[in-house]
């Protein structure tokens, strides 16, 4: 009789488990972004092979969009630009559930960079679809990126390209030239400010754009000519302002921030972090400039060269910059700005450099991202005394 009723009991007992399995399925077996895509190799092989326009952008997020709805997202950050374009965020995240560790990628605000977003996205396929970069790159993080930061920039930039180079100084002076020849190098975006008198001059350099200690680098604001114009006042761009507005909401779940962008000058390739606008060295400088180097040591450049590493300001002071920001006043600690090298102009069908700008970019993100993983011991991340745990 007792043994009769221990059996009923513990089958009522097994019964109501199974039901609860039934009920409430354990997360991962119901939803892992791993599973649930189709995996392949995505090869050495450039999936793009131009330099990517805005409109090429949008067209290729929204195939990742439509092919994984699960685990890609597509964000239209506001406001638009001048000249009305959406600057496009994609958030890459293997469990739309659970926030993972979260890394923000921003690419191309200087027009320049070219093959910028042609990085972000390739990168991104390789995360979505290649096994190798699967595990652990993408299962274990989310990603943020914003393939182009100044999409008006580009199509500028783009559009005069096979026009005969001429001084940018002479350039800005001279309005009648301008329909054959095109400025030497443009860093700026194309807008006109609203009560603006001399419309000879336009665009504003939106990395100098920032709220951050702007305009502490020049001792009198820059004319409204020079490529280095800061704006008339802080987020004076809708660029920096969009990104702004994105990276402020992010910022919680944001670990990793980098600024993919380019530098212009052969052989001098960087790594580097905040602060730009000063010298004064950030508290967690030991940490950036340890995880910078080891990062260059695995992403060693095609020639063996390595990139340098150290704090931005070290070259040159520039202030209202998005790494400044993101770190002065978001409050992310792990920030860097990469510069791999990128000819200004490149002949737009010879796509080899385009090619070395990807892998390089490409390459030092991950190394970035290693880097990080193994300065952590134990899934914990030591910022004086402070443990911050995923
Ligand atoms: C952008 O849109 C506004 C409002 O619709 C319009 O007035 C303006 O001319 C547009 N600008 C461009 C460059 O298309
Ligand atoms: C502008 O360029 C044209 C053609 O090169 C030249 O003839 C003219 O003198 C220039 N004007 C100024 C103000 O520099
Ligand atoms: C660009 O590259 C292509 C292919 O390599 C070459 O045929 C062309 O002459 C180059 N154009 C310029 C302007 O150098």
């Amino acid at each position: 009789m007792l043994l009769q009723i221990k059996i009923y009991l513990i089958s009522i007992l097994y019964f109501l488990g199974a039901l609860y399995m039934v009920l409430f399925p354990p997360r991962n077996f119901e939803l892992s972004g791993a599973k649930i895509r189709t995996t392949r190799s995505t090869g050495d092989n450039l999936k793009l092979k131009k330099y990517v326009d805005h409109k090429t952008l949008s067209y290729v997020l929204d195939g990742f969009r439509r092919r994984d709805p699960e685990v890609v997202k597509v964000v239209h950050l506001a406001p638009q630009t001048f000249e009305n374009r959406s600057i496009l965020a994609v958030e890459l995240r293997s469990d739309r559930h659970t926030r993972k560790p979260g890394i923000l990628i921003v690419g191309a605000l200087n027009p320049m960079a070219w093959a910028s977003p042609n990085a972000i996205l390739e990168l991104s396929e390789k995360l979505l679809y290649d096994a190798k970069y699967q595990t652990p790159f993408f299962n274990d993080y989310d990603w943020y990126l914003v393939p182009m930061g100044n999409p008006d920039g580009i199509e500028f930039t783009h559009n005069i390209r096979s026009r005969r180079p001429l001084n940018s100084v002479d350039w800005t002076q001279n309005v009648s030239v301008r329909a054959e020849t095109r400025p030497s190098e443009w860093h700026k975006n194309v807008d006109l400010e609203k009560e603006q008198k001399d419309r000879r001059c336009f665009g504003t350099n939106i990395n100098r754009n920032f709220a951050y200690h702007w305009q502490d680098d020049v001792h009198k604001t820059p004319t409204r000519c020079c490529q280095y114009y800061p704006g008339q006042k802080p987020f004076s761009t809708a660029e920096a302002q969009a990104v702004r507005k994105y990276v402020d909401k992010m910022g919680d779940f944001i670990n990793l921030a980098i600024h993919l962008h380019a530098s212009f000058i052969p052989k001098k390739e960087y790594i580097l972090y905040p602060w730009r606008y000063s010298l004064r060295t950030p508290s967690n400088y030991r940490t950036l400039q340890d995880i910078g180097e080891y990062a260059a040591r695995q992403a060693r450049l095609p020639d063996g060269r390595l990139y340098e590493v150290h704090q931005s300001s070290n070259d040159e002071r520039v202030a209202g910059t998005l790494i400044d920001y993101i770190s002065g006043v978001v409050g992310i600690d792990l920030v860097f700005l990469i510069k791999p090298y990128h000819e200004m102009f490149p002949n737009f069908t010879d796509t080899s450099d385009l090619g070395v700008y990807v892998k390089k970019s490409i390459s030092t993100v991950l190394s970035l991202v290693r880097a990080w993983r193994s300065s952590t011991k134990q899934n914990t991340l030591s910022f004086f005394g402070r443990d911050v745990e995923f």
